[in-house]
């Protein structure tokens, strides 16, 4: 029977703790409808056996690409244990209650700034930017709702490649595939 790749991502996640920042960071591809792929970073902020979850601004770039094409791929590495691994699968956005929770665990300019950003589209000059944050901290004096163009996303997973390196580059390569509510599961050559 499969391992669980659930609980490896788990255990490889509290494993890399002690990355000099960002444990969760993870490379998001998107693509196109035309199928020209792009990419950035993103943290992770929750995962369980549905897939993982990150948010963002529903009107960027990555959110028009998952828009017209709702497939994605995920990359963690964690550069200090020499640890890859590579997620792919549908998208889904997460529900709104979901992303309310979410939303309200952030600080004060962590959600102003989820209000003043208009993430992906020009922006002429920085002072912008900063007016724009200043009028929403004005204008929202208590609490700061969520915007509405502003939520999750999940990356159900179909495959999970984990990669780890061994002495004399004869990396370990193990993908775990979907099938049904279970995975099978083989080796790769690295
Ligand atoms: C380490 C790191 C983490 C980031 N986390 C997020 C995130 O969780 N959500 C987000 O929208 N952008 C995040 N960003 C910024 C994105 O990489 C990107 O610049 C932004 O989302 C716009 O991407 P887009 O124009 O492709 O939509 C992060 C950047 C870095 C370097």
């Amino acid at each position: 029977m499969a391992d669980d790749p659930f609980a490896l991502f788990d255990t490889w996640l509290a494993e890399a703790a002690g990355e000099p920042n960002d444990p969760g960071a993870m490379a998001l591809a998107t693509a196109d409808a035309d199928g020209r792929p792009s990419l950035r970073m993103v943290l992770l902020k929750g995962h369980d056996s549905r897939g993982f979850v990150f948010y963002t601004n529903r009107e960027s770039r990555k959110a028009g690409e998952l828009a017209a094409n709702p497939n994605a791929a995920l990359l963690f590495h964690w550069k200090s244990l020499r640890r890859q691994i590579r997620i792919e699968g549908a998208v889904s956005q997460v529900l709104d209650t979901e992303s309310d929770a979410y939303f309200e665990s952030r600080g004060r300019a962590s959600k102003l700034g989820a209000w003043a950003s208009d993430q992906s589209r020009p922006l002429d000059e920085r002072a912008t930017f900063e007016a724009r944050y200043a009028a929403f901290d004005a204008r929202f004096s208590g609490d700061v709702p969520r915007p509405p163009h502003w939520g999750g996303y999940r990356v159900a997973p179909e495959r999970i490649e984990i990669w780890e390196d061994r002495p004399g580059r004869l990396h370990h390569r193990r993908l775990f595939t979907r099938i049904g509510d279970g995975w099978s599961e083989g080796l790769l050559f690295p």
